[in-house]
């Protein structure tokens, strides 16, 4: 039998007193309602996520169900959604993001008061590493190439150099390109990466810092870009970048993923890169622009594959999971986990 009471089930059997006492303290806790401002995502797998798990907290869909908040505490959970939410509703106790990014929530960098939480999870991590190994082994094994042939009727063997033979550059080695790095180097790949802060123990070789972007650039031959979309990343990676990948290694040409930010590449130069033949192909998750345009010339390039940023999709179940976690956190007035420094802004 249970009783109900602030949205919790309460359930009515005999107690011991630490129960008694952990339940009155729940009592006492107020929970918390939570805002889901999913932007341009579909609403509806979100708002029954949400409230399958919300155990009775109220659930409010922003914008789809106008301003149904009262007095009481909330946190917002949103997706490259209309900053209006945060003017609407000013005062959360935490802002979640519904993916790994946080830069769709550059606005609350004026808000150091907000906890800004981002997704950190083995199933979007393992999605990731996924993508990445698929892009990197397609280029390698020169897929491509294959397809064209198939589409003449050709039956061409290339030469195929071993992986260990071609070395792969990983820009931005935090959660996702770490875990990129580790299956690459079992898949054989020589493997180094590049980073803002030093390390000291590293499963793979990682250069760090503005010094010594060249001579992780010139070791290059495919360059992974999982970089975050901040002041200091925006527009890093153009012309000056894709020149100085090396095209000398046993692949004999420079090669692009990016499944990071697209803010972070100068399209254009990567388009002239890309028609010139200084980088010989790329496979590429993420835009300047997304959608990309129907107009850009990347749809019809036959060296690049174009994917509708996927590479890592935000599985409702996992992060609705992981972010009720942190509300019970709230609740109990501890704080949540994995908060972004908004200030670096990643
Ligand atoms: P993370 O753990 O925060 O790692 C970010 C990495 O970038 C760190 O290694 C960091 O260096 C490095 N970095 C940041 N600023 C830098 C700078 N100015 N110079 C050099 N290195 C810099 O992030 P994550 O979880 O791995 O995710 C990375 C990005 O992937 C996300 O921000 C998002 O944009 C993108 N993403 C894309 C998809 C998709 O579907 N396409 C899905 C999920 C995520 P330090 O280690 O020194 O701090
Ligand atoms: C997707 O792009 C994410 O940041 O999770």
């Amino acid at each position: 039998m249970t009783g109900r009471k602030a949205g919790y089930f309460i359930p009515c059997a005999i107690l011991t007193n630490v129960e008694i006492s952990n339940l009155l303290q729940e009592l006492a806790m107020h929970p918390l309602s939570i805002i889901v401002a999913p932007g341009p995502w579909d609403p509806e797998p979100w708002r029954n996520e949400f409230q399958a798990a919300a155990e009775g907290r109220p659930v409010h869909i922003w914008p789809q169900d106008g301003s149904a908040i009262g007095d009481e505490s909330y946190v917002i959970c949103a997706w490259k959604s209309d900053p209006k939410v945060f003017d609407r509703y000013s005062d959360p106790k935490a802002v979640f993001s519904l993916g790994a990014g946080v830069d769709h929530l550059h606005v609350l960098r004026s808000r150091p008061d907000i906890p800004v939480v981002r997704v950190i999870d083995p199933d979007l991590t393992m999605r990731m590493v996924e993508y990445v190994a698929f892009a990197v082994l397609y280029l390698h094994r020169k897929i491509p190439l294959y397809q064209a042939a198939q589409a003449r009727r050709a039956w061409r063997p290339m030469h195929q150099p071993a992986a260990t033979r071609v070395r792969v550059g990983i820009m931005g080695v935090g959660v996702l390109g770490e875990a990129c790095g580790k299956l690459l180097t079992q898949l054989g790949f020589e493997v180094a990466g590049w980073a803002r802060s030093r390390r000291d123990v590293s499963p793979f070789q990682v250069f760090s810092g503005q010094d010594s972007l060249g001579s992780f650039l010139e070791r290059t031959e495919i360059l992974v870009n999982l970089l975050p979309n901040t002041p200091e990343t925006a527009g890093l990676i153009g012309r000056e970048v894709f020149k100085r990948l090396n095209r000398n290694g046993r692949l004999g040409n420079a090669f692009f993923v990016n499944a990071g930010r697209g803010e972070t590449v100068v399209e254009s130069e990567l388009i002239d890169m890309l028609s010139t033949g200084t980088l010989a192909g790329a496979v590429l998750d993420v835009f300047n622009v997304e959608p990309l345009p129907e107009e850009s010339p990347l749809w019809a390039m036959e060296n690049v594959l174009v994917t509708p940023h996927v590479a890592a999709d935000s599985d409702p179940e996992v992060i609705v999971a992981q972010i009720l976690r942190d509300v019970k956190r709230l609740e109990r007035g501890e704080g949540p986990l994995n908060v972004v420094d908004m200030s670096r802004g990643y």
